[in-house]
């Protein structure tokens, strides 16, 4: 059975900017889209996933981080979690331990996770970029099917965008318009059924529904 440094192609001794860059590398490599697997594609995060909690967990450590601070990468790690679980399990958004119980509660990757965005990539490509479906419909920032609850860190909000500024104020974003701004994040995804949004949201890929009508 290969390694996690066998599967991300690096070497044993190799710091968290190298294993972040070499997820990234080997993530686009695997990835379904580009020529890859599901299987390897996930090989690829699991083991991005097992060794980057080493660092967290005090288990491994840093190789001279000031010398090594120009090659960090650029980009944010995003912990998401589906606000459709938080009924299940009797939790709410309010909860402030939510991501530690999400992390204890065994729930499939695409229910709960961590991924990567790139810099400037708004968090829906990047979610996408990773093998996820999450919901939108216009990607234009003029609904709310995309809307996230950020739980810790921010994305940017354009403009032009239809959220009410209550909203703004509670944390929820559009993650087809908004890119991570920190390079740490928590977001809870799938947060159109909230009843605040209702009235903002659109059916559901309007544009693709059109042309099969
Ligand atoms: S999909 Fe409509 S605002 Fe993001």
């Amino acid at each position: 059975m290969e390694s996690p440094f066998d599967v991300l192609r690096i070497a044993p001794d190799a710091d968290k900017a190298e294993i972040e860059q070499a997820y990234r590398r080997r993530a686009m490599e695997t990835h379904p889209d580009q020529g890859g697997s599901a299987t390897a594609f996930q090989a690829v995060k699991a083991a991005y996933d097992e060794l980057i909690e080493e660092y967290e967990d005090g288990g491994r450590t840093e190789v001279e981080p000031e010398a090594r601070q120009e090659d960090r990468p650029t980009g944010s790690r995003v912990e998401y979690l589906n606000y459709e679980v938080l009924d299940d399990h009797g939790w709410t958004l309010e909860d402030d331990d939510l991501f530690e119980k999400a992390a204890e509660a065994n729930l499939a990757q695409s229910e709960y996770g961590r991924l990567w965005a790139e810099p400037d990539e708004t968090l829906l490509e990047a979610a996408e970029k990773n093998g996820f479906t999450w919901p939108f419909a216009c990607r234009g920032g003029a609904c709310a099917n995309c809307a996230v609850a950020v739980v810790e860190g921010d994305l940017t909000t354009p403009v032009n965008h239809v959220l009410p500024q209550e909203m703004i104020d509670r944390g929820i974003r559009l993650s087809c318009v908004g890119a991570p701004v920190t390079d740490d994040m928590k977001v809870v995804f799938n947060v159109k059924h909230l009843p605040s949004l209702d009235d903002l949201r659109l059916p559901p890929r309007p544009f693709e529904q059109a042309q099969l009508d």
